[in-house]
């Protein structure tokens, strides 16, 4: 590919999973927070009590969107946060009932790191396997269950490839056996419609940053009568659950984000999945090109690939070079040279999952987006490809 002298750089950001912008709708609501409403919420006086109110209304709109009780919302800074409370929580109160923990290999990093922790202290874990798409198998699931089980926690929707798991046929499965379900969904939270009760989550972890919310806060959903153990020894804060001083600012503006999602989630669903089958479809045309994760079982913001004989990481910098924001993998083990733990486990070989390019769409993504990445992607891979060590 010759040098490109009109090369525009567009900024087009397609990384929406590893973060999204503030709306700013959000921050509007928020600055008061920082100013003039800036007190602690366990404060006796009215800026104490002021923070309190924008803190339980806050948990009023986190429950409804997953048709919750606010009582069950616990706020946290972070889904590393929730997801450790969820599972070192849950293991650490339930131990008495049994020390076996069922995982899928595709999870997030601070699951996976979770789970290595509670093995470290004797508990038991089980990896599920998972399909050529990241499915797991609920005649598998059904079998890891013993009587020593007390957890069983599936991400939702896989960050780096995007496939949803069925919540409702794990949840099911789950209640019968009498374990807690626990999903990690950071990233379908505000995206797709999710019903606690319907799917019998027992625990759910959401996050603020990824739905165009501030980063500094998350939340845990702990079903009523669940029990679980803080891992922050300090205040009773959030029932007693996450001690710390409530971060009100940040936890308005998740609220908001998360009304805004909860409004426009139809159509987003409906425009973002057309966006996405039009990306999918341009880039399988690119030779060599294949797509990782369900073809339609997937967010419908995330598109994932992997090409012949070319690394991730040489596409990204090469799509940064045009304005185009991409990545490989997730945005945690961006920075780790060693293939994606995903999609070995979905089976790829270690070269083909050297080779992954993660785009997923979001609140500003526009067809033009999508048409100025397509003119730009096959004409960096065939660069690439040129210059290929691994042909
Ligand atoms: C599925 C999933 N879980 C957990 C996390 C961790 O989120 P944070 O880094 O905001 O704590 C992420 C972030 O990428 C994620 O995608």
């Amino acid at each position: 590919m010759k040098k490109n002298k009109n090369k525009k750089r567009r900024g087009v950001y397609l990384d929406y999973a590893a973060t999204t912008p503030v709306d700013p709708r959000v921050i509007k609501v928020m600055i008061p927070y920082f100013k003039e409403k800036f007190g602690n919420t366990v404060s006796l006086h009215s800026f104490g009590r002021e923070a309190k109110e924008a803190l339980e209304k806050s948990r009023e709109v986190a429950a409804d969107l997953i048709k919750a009780k606010p009582k069950e919302i616990i706020f946290t800074s972070s889904a590393t946060e929730s997801n450790n409370l969820a599972i070192k929580g849950a293991a650490l109160a339930n131990q008495k009932k049994g020390r076996h923990i069922i995982i899928s290999p595709i999870e997030h990093l601070c699951v996976l790191e979770s789970a290595q922790w509670l093995a470290k202290q004797g508990f038991k874990i089980t990896k599920l396997a998972v399909d050529k798409y990241g499915l797991i198998n609920l005649n598998e699931l059904k079998k890891a269950i013993s009587q020593e089980t007390i957890l069983v926690s599936i991400i939702s929707a896989s960050n780096e490839i995007g496939t949803l798991q069925p919540l409702q046929e794990i949840g099911q499965i789950c209640r019968q056996k009498g374990v807690y379900f626990h999903t990690d969904a950071a990233q379908s939270f505000g995206k797709i419609p999710i019903d606690v009760n319907q799917m019998k989550i027992d625990l759910l972890t959401g996050c603020s940053h990824k739905i165009y919310g501030p980063k500094g806060a998350a939340c845990l959903f702990v079903r009523d009568g669940i029990k679980i153990e803080p891992i922050l020894s300090g205040g009773e804060h959030e029932f007693g659950l996450r001690a710390g001083t409530i971060n009100v600012p940040a936890i308005v503006g998740f609220a908001e984000a998360i009304k805004l999602c909860q409004k426009e989630m139809a159509v987003e669903i409906k425009r973002l999945t057309k966006l996405r089958d039009k990306l999918i479809s341009g880039v399988l045309k690119i030779k060599g090109a294949h797509l990782n994760g369900h073809p339609t079982k997937r967010l419908p913001n995330n598109a994932n690939f992997w090409f012949d004989f070319i690394e991730g990481e040489s596409i990204v910098i090469q799509l940064d070079s045009f304005g185009l924001a991409a990545s490989t993998g997730s945005a945690c083990s961006s920075l780790k040279l060693e293939p994606s733990h995903v999609l070995l486990a979905v089976g790829l070989k270690p070269q083909e999952a050297h080779g992954s390019l993660r785009l997923t769409l979001g609140r500003w993504t526009t067809e033009k987006d999508i048409d100025y990445l397509l003119k730009v992607l096959p004409k960096v891979v065939e660069k690439l490809r040129k210059i290929s060590p691994f042909k």
